[in-house]
């Protein structure tokens, strides 16, 4: 992976779980990488494991705040070089039913996963365009934001909000030079329910449900789960590829396929007015879609 040598990486979530897997593999692949993250403890922690590594600088940031992310994207590039790839990755988890969430609880969770990644585009796209030669950006989503399911409808919402961010940046940014990845991990080996509640603004209500770390590390789903530092290699195999959907798991290829027939199935049943398809166009490229497809399948990185 030559291409990423030397290149300056931004990865906010850098200190734990699937930012540290991602911040691993690329000072495996040369780069040089930024950790931006709101819990100065685990930035301690990730440093001692990636200082060794490679050259890496950690930031602590609340990807939240607006200002704070501008004063640390000028001490990222003023330590390592102007950043040529960016992962929007912060995020938190929610489970419990939408009918117990409570107005702390869509704050806390858009705020971030949302807020966190708009303010990560803000920043970092007018220094991307005003960059040099090959530049990225991945946005982590995940699967619930191409599907969802009971318990899930706080984080889906945010999480949908993702998939078109990043695949609205992409039509944007088609002819920029700057290549844009939706991440759409299934379950993955890390403590993101915790962390949540770790992080959760002190005194807050929420009706979030409570995972005990024994129980869930015993579950069946966490046995199957993958781990994060093999989703930070397949990253960097979808950024080479200019993927714009990197997926860790074939197994949720059914619900894919159930939404897409559902969406198909609910077209009005009216005859074709190709008039009207010519004139509606504009609305969408479906070039966006088909280009990947017709790639083929990746094969997971060695
Ligand atoms: N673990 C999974 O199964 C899974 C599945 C799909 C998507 N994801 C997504 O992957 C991303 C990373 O999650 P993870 O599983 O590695 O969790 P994690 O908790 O291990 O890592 C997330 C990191 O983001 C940081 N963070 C949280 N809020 C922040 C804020 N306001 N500002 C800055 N940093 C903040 C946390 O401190 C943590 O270090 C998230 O966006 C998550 O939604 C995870």
């Amino acid at each position: 992976m030559d291409q990423f040598a030397g290149k300056t990486v931004f990865i906010t979530g850098g200190a734990r779980g699937i930012g540290l897997g991602m911040a691993k593999a690329f000072l495996s692949a040369g780069a040089k990488v930024a950790i931006a993250d709101l819990s100065q403890d685990a930035l301690d922690a990730a440093m001692k494991s990636l200082s060794p590594m490679g050259e890496a600088a950690a930031f602590q940031l609340d990807v939240r705040d607006r200002d704070a992310f501008a004063r640390v994207a000028d001490a990222a590039e003023a330590a390592l070089g102007p950043v040529s790839i960016l992962c929007s990755n912060a995020g938190i988890n929610f489970m419990g039913p939408l009918a117990a969430a409570t107005y702390d609880d869509w704050d806390y969770t858009l705020g971030t996963n949302i807020g966190g990644a708009v303010n990560a585009v803000q920043t970092f796209l007018p220094r991307l365009l005003a960059g040099q030669g090959a530049r990225h950006i991945v946005i982590t989503s995940s699967i619930h934001g191409v599907f969802t399911g009971a318990m899930a409808g706080v984080y889906a919402t945010s999480k949908y909000a993702l998939t078109g961010l990043g695949e609205s940046l992409r039509a944007d940014l088609a002819d920029s030079g700057i290549g844009v990845s939706l991440l759409i991990p299934g379950p993955i080996k890390t403590d993101i329910f915790q962390h949540a509640d770790e992080l959760r603004p002190q005194g807050a209500d929420t009706g979030a449900i409570t995972m005990d770390p024994e129980e869930q590390h015993k579950s069946a789903i966490w046995r199957h789960a993958m781990e994060p530092d093999e989703v930070g290699r397949r990253v960097l195999h979808g950024i080479a590829r200019n993927d714009l959907y990197i997926m860790t798991h074939k197994e949720y290829g059914r619900m894919l396929a159930a939404r897409a027939e559902a969406l198909q199935a609910a077209l009005p049943d009216v005859p074709d007015d190709p008039a009207r398809a010519e004139a509606f166009a504009v609305s969408g490229d479906s070039a966006l879609y088909d280009a990947p497809a017709a790639k083929g399948r990746p094969k997971p990185p060695q």
